[in-house]
């Protein structure tokens, strides 16, 4: 039986792989977590490249999904050493251990590997990352690639989808500053209008990552470098106004049109998705439906007072 290991399955994109994966009979899958560990999930910490090895030679996947990362570039900016950790030595070992099983290995990466000077990018455009977390993820994809011919690193831009929590993601970020200046009195919201970005819904990304398996369960995985993204551009100001619009409030947005950001960051990169596309694979939900899916499920278990 195929089986497939989900490494981060407790974060943003893994939990929307896990729900895809659950449509799909006949494979088997196993999750990892590190800080919230759920019943059906595995302790591991990826940074622990013995734990690594002896979990690919225990479970021996046929393919692993690493999404486990750090994905925040202020995080990454204040401590690069911890986020090469786990964006570079965590993929390194867990190249080491597939490669001694000849597992396939997916690993998620970033349009941040592009300095946005130039888009549209295509998997094979020269990178030029601007900050830590972009050199750390460009860092990752190389030592993979570099490691073993079996894999593939899919590169994403922002996401968004099903949250637990408004900072999962940086489109939901964005609600508190919206609602608060809604209200009466409230203080307007300041959001940038100087980088475009290409939100991508997180289902999304997991149909495309389980139509990517079930190419590699067919014997006919896909190798070297893909991109994915949504195909409608934004402003952070644009996204606000359309939560807003979702949320049915009238809120005072102000555009920013210089970059405000101490960590910087890329004007424009969108991926060319061109690769993908000519497989046959992929789906994008027009981010309307997407936002106001995402904003409904979270209002329905965390409703206001
Ligand atoms: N979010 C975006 O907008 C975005 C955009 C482009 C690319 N990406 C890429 O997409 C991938 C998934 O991102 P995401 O947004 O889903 O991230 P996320 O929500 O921050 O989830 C991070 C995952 O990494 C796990 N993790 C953290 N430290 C770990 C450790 N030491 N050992 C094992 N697991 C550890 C977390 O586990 P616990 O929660 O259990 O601690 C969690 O499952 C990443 O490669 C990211 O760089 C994200």
């Amino acid at each position: 039986m195929f089986k497939v290991a989900i490494v981060g399955a407790s974060g943003l994109l893994g939990r929307a792989l896990v729900r895809e994966l659950q449509t799909q009979t006949g494979w088997q899958v196993v999750q990892t977590a590190f800080s919230r560990v759920g019943p059906q999930q595995v302790a591991l910490d990826v940074r622990d490249a013995r734990a690594v090895v002896d979990f690919v030679a225990r479970e021996a996947p046929d393919a692993i999904v690493i999404a486990a990362a750090e994905r925040r570039p202020d995080v990454c900016e204040h401590d690069p050493a911890a986020a090469r950790a786990l964006n570079v030595d965590a993929v390194r070992h867990f190249a080491a251990a597939a490669t001694a099983r000849n597992a396939w290995v997916l690993s998620i990466s970033t349009d941040y590997v592009f300095d946005g000077s130039a888009p549209p990018y295509l998997p094979e455009s020269t990178p030029n990352p601007l900050n830590a977390y972009g050199r750390s993820k460009l860092e990752g994809e190389r030592a993979l690639l570099d490691a073993t011919g079996n894999a593939l690193v899919l590169r994403l831009p922002l996401l968004y989808g099903p949250i637990v929590s408004w900072q999962e993601s940086a489109v939901t970020s964005l609600v508190p500053a919206i609602r608060a200046a809604a209200q009466k009195d409230g203080k307007p919201a300041l959001m940038d209008a100087w980088a475009t970005r290409y939100p991508t819904f997180t289902p999304d990304v997991a149909l495309v990552i389980r139509e990517l398996l079930t190419r590699c369960a067919d014997g006919d995985a896909v190798r070297g470098i893909a991109q994915w993204s949504g195909d409608e551009p934004m402003t952070k100001y644009e996204i606000a106004q359309r939560i807003a619009r979702a949320l049915g409030i009238d809120a005072n947005l102000i555009a920013q049109t210089e970059p405000a950001d101490a960590t910087p960051r890329p004007r424009d990169c969108h991926l060319d998705s061109g690769r993908l596309e000519a497989l046959g694979i992929g789906r994008r939900t027009p981010f309307d439906a997407g936002i106001r899916a995402v904003l409904d499920a979270f209002e329905a278990q965390h409703p206001r007072a």
